[in-house]
């Protein structure tokens, strides 16, 4: 049983405020994801709480004991780093075994928990190989048994499979989810990766700049973004995103820009009128043949099978996307109305915050 609390916890480098001051609890048996663009603060994060970096200022507790003074050993906890170093000259079983052989567990009871944990992630066919007869998905497998033979109450992993290639990733990111599942412990997983953070997150914290700027179920942080930044951050194709600005009309709002206007619902007629920005996620515009006035022409059709994107040029650098059923059939040049329902808007004022209706 393993609860993980930070408390203001914050790390400066020099002038660098790499964590800022930081308040978290992750509950026991959950699967947390720290997420966020690099140099955010999710590595340092991660180090102090494993213990490898000493906190500026700040509390790190474990079951609700202040451990900021212990040393890494002694905090049961399992990590697992981006660069998987396994000893060159040891085969994969003694790698595996090694923090046991660390701690003075009896050969019998080593070689019981190295059959285990090799059947657990898969590799018990490798145990004799040396790891650099090892692929890149069969290291991180091995390093992953590495830290599970020790039975810690925490996993902490950082970026453990962005070596990999993309499939290997899905398939590992699934190994994940599965060994989350059997062992029922906490799990803290740092990624700058959004789909990695959305399918295996029962919690997602999104960090930005040493802070966390949102937290919530992956459903939550997909549909109901605080800032641009997270809107932004979360789905691909992204979420389309204008700049522009609102105006009042009437007792309406009516958004402008060099390339679409909007009437804002009527939900939103309290907002402050000003730049700022129009958001809808691809998935949520309406595509229909053009009935004239408002038609724009397709730039490209990109087929992906089950869905189709369409590309639209605007003035902004990014294209604006909509995703529409792989059975419909539009060809570029061809112009269509774009709608976007009221439910599905999302508008960011000019700092970047959230406009609520
Ligand atoms: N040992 C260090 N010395 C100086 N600056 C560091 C050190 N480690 C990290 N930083 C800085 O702290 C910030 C956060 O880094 P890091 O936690 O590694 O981010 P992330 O893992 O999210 O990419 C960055 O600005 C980084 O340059
Ligand atoms: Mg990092």
């Amino acid at each position: 049983m393993s609860r993980i609390e930070l408390k203001d916890l914050r790390k400066e480098f020099g002038n660098t405020v790499a964590v800022n001051d930081l308040n978290l609890t992750i509950e026991d048996g959950e699967f947390i994801v720290l997420v966020g663009p690099s140099g955010c603060g999710k590595t340092t994060t991660l180090r102090m709480i494993a213990g490898f970096e000493d906190p500026t200022s700040g509390q790190i507790e474990l079951d609700g004991k202040i451990v900021n003074d212990l040393e890494p050993r002694d905090r049961d906890l399992g990590m697992v780093f981006q660069s998987h170093a396994l000893f060159p000259h040891k085969n994969v079983a003694d790698n595996i075994v090694f923090g046991l052989r660390m701690q003075n567990v009896g050969k019998e009871e080593q070689l019981k928990k190295l059959h285990e944990v090799s059947e657990l992630v898969r590799i018990s066919h490798l145990l004799t190989k040396m790891p650099g007869q090892c692929s890149g998905g069969e290291s991180q497998r091995i390093a992953l048994a590495r830290t599970l033979v020790t039975e810690p109450s925490n996993f902490l992993l950082d970026e453990p499979l962005s070596s990999l290639d993309a499939k290997l990733r899905r398939e590992l990111r699934a190994e994940c989810d599965r060994l989350h599942a059997e062992l029922q412990k906490t799990f803290v997983y740092v990624t700058h990766d959004q789909e990695e953070a959305m399918t295996l997150a029962d919690r997602i914290v999104v960090m930005d700049l040493g802070e966390i700027v949102q937290m919530g179920s992956p459903i939550d942080i997909y549909s109901d973004p605080v800032s641009y930044f997270v809107a932004d951050f979360f789905g691909n194709p992204a979420m389309n995103l204008i700049e522009g600005e609102f105006f009042k009309e009437g007792d309406g709002i009516e958004f402008r820009s060099d390339s679409f206007n909007v009437s804002v619902p009527a939900s939103y007629n309290n907002m402050t009128p000003g730049k700022g920005t129009f958001g809808i996620r691809p998935e949520n515009v309406n595509v229909s043949s053009s009935k004239g006035d408002g038609s724009r022409k397709i730039g490209l059709v990109e087929p992906l099978g089950k869905d189709t994107l369409l590309y639209f040029e605007t003035t902004a650098t990014r294209p604006f996307v909509a995703i529409v059923d792989g059975t419909e059939s539009y060809s570029a040049g061809e112009p269509v109305e774009l709608t976007f329902p009221d439910e599905n808007m999302f508008l960011f004022d000019s700092n970047g915050d959230r406009i609520r209706s």
